[in-house]
Order: structure tokens, then sequence, then C-alpha cells
């Protein structure tokens, strides 16, 4: 009986050096000192045994239950460990390895230049009034003095949902609809998304404008000159001069076309300005009195001054963009020259 005690002692210490994992020492354990494991079947079979022997037996038999109990509870001790080590070393993290950088977002340069354009007239005192980009023919046309067949409108062929509703074609309409509801003195600008039906290196489908009005007692071309200088000198830079040339539009008078000198020679003319020096920038003018009466302004007591510049025009000569579509193909490499963190 002794030789078959120690048999199952050694068979189990054997069984357990040969375990290395936590799932098959447990379910070893249950072969030996489990409910019907060897060891639990050698104390039922005490029945069996003569009753002066029995309690010798049982004790033999308690203190093998105990001895290889004790040899399962170290080698757990010691998997226990190991997984433990296992686990702190899979999951372990490199302190010294370099972290990863996150990626910075960053204005779009039209909305850069917008931006800039913006805090330009802010701070001179200008208000903030955003139209409408489905617009009614009163608004986008009308009202700014081109009636329907005007050839002025055929420069500005849009998107027309019915007969009066359209996709503004320009930023003007801001004009309008500022007026009708505020009284003079009026400093506005109207920024916003613009359509035509217009396609080139130069020109796009939707770009964007701002537009400028300024209403008040004794507004002339001087106030014009001076705010435009004032703009164009933070935009660009302090040496850049300003030129008026006279132009054509319905619903300013006289009315002028802007150029500034080019940024890239500084009016000593290179490919930029196709060697004239001089680039141009924007439309302006005097509000024409029709349009101040038909918007419900006395035209005998105010004056006003308008100009309309579009933001794409901008970007790409401060930034030397010669494709307009550029600013509108999100290419990566384009855009992050424009982060400036
Ligand atoms: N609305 C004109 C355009 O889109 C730009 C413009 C010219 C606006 C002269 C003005 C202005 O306010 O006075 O071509």
């Amino acid at each position: 009986m002794q030789d078959k005690f120690e048999e199952i002692r050694q068979k189990a210490l054997s069984d357990i050096s040969k375990t290395d994992t936590m799932r098959s020492l447990l379910e070893i354990k249950a072969a030996y000192v489990g409910k019907n494991g060897s060891i639990r079947a050698l104390l039922r079979g005490m029945k069996d045994i003569p009753a002066d022997e029995r309690a010798a037996f049982g004790k033999i038999v308690n203190d093998l239950n105990d001895q290889v109990t004790a040899l399962f509870e170290d080698k757990e001790a010691i998997l226990k460990e190991k997984e433990l080590n296992e686990k702190y070393k899979s999951q372990a993290v490199d302190i010294t390895l370099p972290g990863k950088k996150p990626q910075s977002g960053s204005l779009h340069p039209l909305n850069i230049v917008k931006n800039e354009i913006l805090n330009a007239f802010i701070g001179m005192g200008f208000e903030i009034f955003e139209g409408p980009e489905i617009e009614s023919d009163y608004y986008c046309f009308q009202a700014l003095n081109i009636p329907k067949d005007h050839p002025a409108r055929d420069m500005q062929d849009t998107f027309y949902f019915t007969d009066n509703i359209l996709l503004r074609t320009h930023t003007s309409p801001g004009q309008v609809r500022t007026m009708e509801i505020k009284k003079p003195p009026i400093k506005i600008l109207s920024p916003g998304r613009v359509y035509r039906a217009d396609d080139d290196a130069s020109h796009s489908p939707m770009f964007h404008q701002i537009e400028g009005l300024v209403v008040d007692k004794g507004i002339s071309l001087c106030d014009l000159k001076g705010l435009l200088d004032e703009f164009v000198q933070t935009v660009f830079d302090d040496d850049t001069k300003t030129r008026f040339r006279p132009s054509y539009f319905p619903f300013t008078e006289p009315s002028v076309e802007v150029d500034v000198t080019c940024c890239k020679c500084h009016g000593e003319g290179c490919s930029l300005c196709k060697g004239t020096g001089w680039i141009e920038i924007l439309g302006a003018g005097i509000v024409n009195k029709k349009v101040l009466e038909m918007s419900g302004i006395d035209s005998e007591k105010y004056s006003g001054l308008a100009f309309g510049l579009g933001i794409e025009r901008v970007a790409m000569i401060k930034f030397g963009i010669p494709n307009i579509r550029t600013l509108f193909e999100s290419n990566l490499k384009f855009l992050r020259q424009f982060n400036r963190r």
C-alpha cells in the first residue's frame, strides 16, 4: 500500500513538473485531489480496509492529499507569477520611443485671406452682413439697376431655379438688403459664395466675394481711395499702392476698377502683372443714386461708396497661385504649405 501511495505522489510530482500552463495544471489537480480524483478514490475505498487499520490508512491518505495539494499550490503560485510577468511584458510601453505627432489642421488659404480682408475692414469699423446664396432676380439685378434684358446680365450668366429665383452671381445684393433694413450711417461687408457659368484657369463656377458698402453724408471717391489704400496695405504690404481706372457697373456712378502695384515685382513689371507693374483687384464706385432711392435712402441727403472683390483672386495674387482650381482640389500637399504653426 505504501508503495502505491508513493507511486501516486511521484506521478503527481512528475505531472506537475511537466505542466506549464494554469489550465492544464487545474485539470491535473482535479484528477488527483478533485471530487473524482484518484486520492479521493482511495478515501472512498476505506470501507474495505479492516477496522483496526482504517485510522492509520486514513491518516496516510490525508497526508498524501495534503502533500499533493501543497505541490499543486506551489506550482500554481509559480505559474500565476509567470502569467503575470508575460502579461506585463506583452503590455509594456517603451517610454523611450518618440511619441506620435498629432496632425494639426490649418485654415484653408481662402479662409486665411478672407479673415485678413474682413479684419482689415472690421478694424475700420465695418460690420458683417451675410445675405442668402439663393436670391431673387430683384435683389440680384433689378434693385442694382440691372433691369431685365440689360446687357450687364450677360457677364453674370448663372444658374436659375425659376425665372425669378437664382444662385446669386455676386454679393452686391447684400448692399440692397442692408439698405432696406438699416438707416445711414452704414458701413458693412457682405462676404459669401457666388455662382456663375464660368470655368477656366482664373474662373470657377463657384467662388467667393466680399462686398463693401458705406452710406453716409458726403461720401466721395476720396473716401473710397483712402479705404482701399488702407485695406491693400494690410493684406499685401505697406508699400502697396492703388490706382483707379474708369469703368462701368450699373449700380455705381462713377465706377472704377482698382489696380494694386504688383506684389511680386513692386511695380517693375514681371510675369505676374504681365509687365505692367499693376494688377486689377476689384470693382468699386460711388453708389448710383437710383440704387439708393430704390432701397429707400434719400440720395439728396446721403451718398455711398461700394466695392466688390473676389477672395480667390486676392489669394491667387498674394500667394502666387496660377490656377484657381488648385484652391478647390483639397490637395493636402498644397494646403499644408499654409499651416503657419
Ligand atoms: N458685383 C460686381 C461683380 O461681381 C463687383 C462690384 C463692382 C461690386 C463694383 C461693387 C462695385 O460693389 O461697386 O463683378
